[in-house]
């Protein structure tokens, strides 16, 4: 071969073999996820990357009132290293919006933006709310469709539900925490959802591992914003919100897998009990990953039980949504280890299912389970809805097939499960 197509050979290799960014990142902005990090009605919290040959970044927004001139907000950005390289993260915090109106907005700066997208604000004065709970996510992330199954999942259940006004995961969201290639995949699914329904997730476990040592979820914590009324030193994996006539409050119940941080349950009990004093909603709810009231043949949580339960309870937490055990399940409304005959006397614990492809072969019904359903078939998500003084849980195959149908109202004190009676529990 002539020196100079040697030359020029080697040139290519150079080039293009060079090391350039993170797998997947460019200089237009991906990833885009909305969340709330202060009030719903007045802000909305926005996420995005992009490699890190861009520096600065933008949201530009304006609502639907042409006499409103456009807005720009100026994002933060910081540099976030995997294990596929350095990518560029941006959040950027709108804030003075209208409350109950809609906005268009686009991220980004120079040449490079967004698509845009819409957002609704809350109205501060609603009695209902509508939001979608899925379980764990966590899936292969190779194959010709990586988390396919979670994109089918949380695109149904938004298509089904488009006035859904926010979305949890229980945690799982993947099912390596610190693994590049599982996050790419889990964002990738999202697309098309996360631009428009706020994401406020939780930690599970498996959000964890990949990290030898320390036990945080590094890669969680740096690509979600959420809010920062935690705990010192649980920030971002424990807060609060509240939405029209509902109160959030996420807790993380991976004692065993974060232990090097200390006793994290004690300082999240003294929170959790502030929290919930400090709330004046008609509904609350409470979301962590590890179930007190597990359906596995072979694992339970009893200090996630002991350490969470008894303020839950105390403060009447209306119903705890949880993951980790893959399958759904609702007990009666349960207090200090008793199934209660009345909603208004305990707090119902509702495992979400899976959004994901792992299964667990071994659950089962368990005495203090009102409805239970192994989903093998087909993965499945929660629509969770609140209209005044009643509360609708759904619990739907990723298909749309309606699985469980769970109604409670404050007025009469009354939920509709008719075929189940406290009388079958006893304690535990
Ligand atoms: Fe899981
Ligand atoms: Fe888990």
């Amino acid at each position: 071969m002539p020196r100079f197509f040697v030359a020029l050979l080697l040139l290519l290799v150079v080039v293009l073999g060079a090391p350039t960014y993170a797998a997947g990142a460019s200089a237009s902005p991906d990833h885009v996820t909305l969340s709330w990090t202060a009030d719903p009605a007045t802000t909305m919290t926005v996420t995005w990357r992009t490699d890190t040959s861009v520096t600065t970044g933008t949201v530009e927004f304006s609502n639907s009132d042409a006499r409103v001139p456009k807005a720009a907000a100026a994002a933060v950005a910081h540099d976030f290293t995997t294990d596929l390289g350095t990518v560029c993260l941006f959040t950027a915090t709108l804030t003075g919006l209208t409350a109950h109106t809609r906005y268009t907005y686009r991220v980004g700066g120079g040449a490079q933006w967004s698509d845009a997208h819409t957002f609704t604000t809350a109205d501060p004065r609603t009695h209902d709310v509508k939001f979608l709970v899925f379980g764990d996510s966590q899936s292969s992330p190779t194959g010709t469709a990586p988390y396919g199954l979670w994109r089918t999942t949380v695109h149904n259940a938004y298509a089904a539900n488009p006035d859904a006004r926010f979305m949890v995961n229980v945690g799982d969201l993947v099912d390596t925490g610190q693994s590049g290639a599982h996050w790419e995949a889990w964002f990738a699914a999202l697309a098309g959802v996360g631009e428009s329904l706020p994401v406020m997730p939780v930690v599970g476990n498996h959000e964890t591992y990949g990290q030898p040592g320390s036990g945080k979820p590094s890669y969680w914590l740096a690509q979600f914003t959420l809010p920062q009324n935690g705990p010192a030193g649980l920030k971002g994996q424990v807060y609060s919100y509240t939405y029209g006539p509902v109160h959030c409050a996420v807790l993380d119940s991976q004692q065993d897998e974060e232990k090097a941080a200390g006793d994290i349950f004690t300082p999240q009990k003294r929170w959790l009990d502030a929290d919930l004093t400090a709330s004046k909603t008609p509904w609350t709810f409470a979301f962590f990953h590890k179930t007190p009231y597990d359906i596995k043949a072979d694992r339970a949580n009893p200090t996630v039980k002991a350490a969470f339960c008894p303020v839950l309870e105390q403060h009447h937490v209306d119903i705890v949504f949880n993951g980790h055990d893959h399958g759904i399940a609702r007990t009666f409304p349960m207090h200090d280890g008793a199934a209660m005959a009345r909603p208004a006397q305990g707090t119902v614990y509702y495992i979400a299912g899976r959004s994901g492809g792992k299964t667990y072969a071994d659950l089962q019904k368990k005495p203090w389970n009102t409805f239970f359903y192994n989903p093998l078939d087909q993965p499945d998500y929660l629509v969770v809805e609140v209209k005044g003084q009643t509360l609708t849980v759904k619990a739907v195959k990723q298909d749309g097939t309606l699985l469980d149908l769970y109604r409670e109202d404050k007025t009469t004190d009354r939920s509709t499960d008719s075929q189940a009676t406290p009388a079958a529990v006893g304690t535990n």
